[in-house]
């Protein structure tokens, strides 16, 4: 038994995707959540300026004991993640395990498609676990700087002309790769899940990272007696870097609860 938080974080928004599962399958455990609004979005930096920002994000979150980390984030998980977990003594999930997992499982024909930010895409990350997990996956993969922005501003909902045509222009390749699985492996796109998926058709099954990520951590806390007791009710913590105000509207939206009144602005790079 650990009463420790979980600390989660994302260059953003879209972590929440991986708080929402977290607190879904462990509501007695306390999550604190970091989302970098003042440096969004990460994914077209270069491996040095990322390793510099997760580790003051890892640095922040420390503050707070927590007894996991999990990096809501795929343009973190694909670049920095060995770093993490050697500089730090607690577990550090990432998310390109658990979705390549998924995928593979997913899979009928072996033709995956592999949508991400630039550096996430860069990283070559999904392919290599998916070598090894099911040889001779045929991976399509797509960088679509567009959509972390887009969500962002709140411009995710079906019926947005801009989104609607990016997600076409970026998704037309994968789709005539004839993909049955598609990773999401950007923590932000599956709050665009409705206008991908209307885009994809029913034959492509869609891997939420963010999701896939919070079931692998809940597996390995089981595995090594680091759960809550039962019976509290987890408390979360937001910070943001920047104002408060737009991530609280959109993230009370995202995850049904109004979060308003708990979200505070602090200052990264002071870690
Ligand atoms: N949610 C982040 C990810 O999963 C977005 C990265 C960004 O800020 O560009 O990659």
């Amino acid at each position: 038994m650990d009463p420790r938080p979980i600390g989660v974080f994302d260059s953003g928004l879209g972590g929440l995707t991986a708080v929402r599962e977290l607190a879904r399958l462990m509501p007695e455990e306390d999550l604190v959540y970091f989302g970098d609004t003042g440096r969004v979005p990460y994914g077209g930096r270069s491996r040095d300026i990322l390793v510099r920002y997760a580790r003051q994000d890892v640095a922040f979150l420390r503050t707070f004991r927590p007894k996991a980390i999990v990096i809501a984030c795929g343009t973190v998980s694909t670049t920095a993640l060995d770093v993490l977990q050697a500089e730090n003594d607690v577990p550090v999930f990432g998310v390109v395990e658990p979705a390549a997992h998924a995928a593979a499982r997913l899979t009928r024909n072996g033709r995956v498609g592999l949508i991400g930010t630039k550096a996430s895409i860069r990283s070559g990350a999904y392919e290599r676990v998916l070598a090894r997990l099911r040889p001779g996956t045929q991976v399509t993969a797509r960088a679509c700087p567009l959509l972390v922005p887009l969500v962002e501003d709140g411009r995710s909902s079906p019926g947005d002309p801009v989104a609607e045509t990016v997600v076409a222009e970026y998704l037309a390749p994968v789709k005539a790769a004839g993909v049955d699985a598609l990773i999401l492996g950007c923590t932000h796109y599956p709050l665009m899940r409705r206008i991908i998926s209307a885009y994809m058709g029913p034959q492509a099954a869609l891997v939420d990272v963010g999701e896939q990520c919070a079931r692998w951590a809940k597996e390995r806390l089981e595995r090594d007696g680091l759960r809550n007791r039962p019976g509290h009710t987890g408390v979360h913590r937001y910070f943001v870097s920047d104002s408060t105000e737009d991530f609280s509207a959109l993230a009370s939206v995202f995850l049904g609860e109004d979060v308003a009144g708990g979200v505070e602005q602090i200052d990264i790079t002071a870690y």
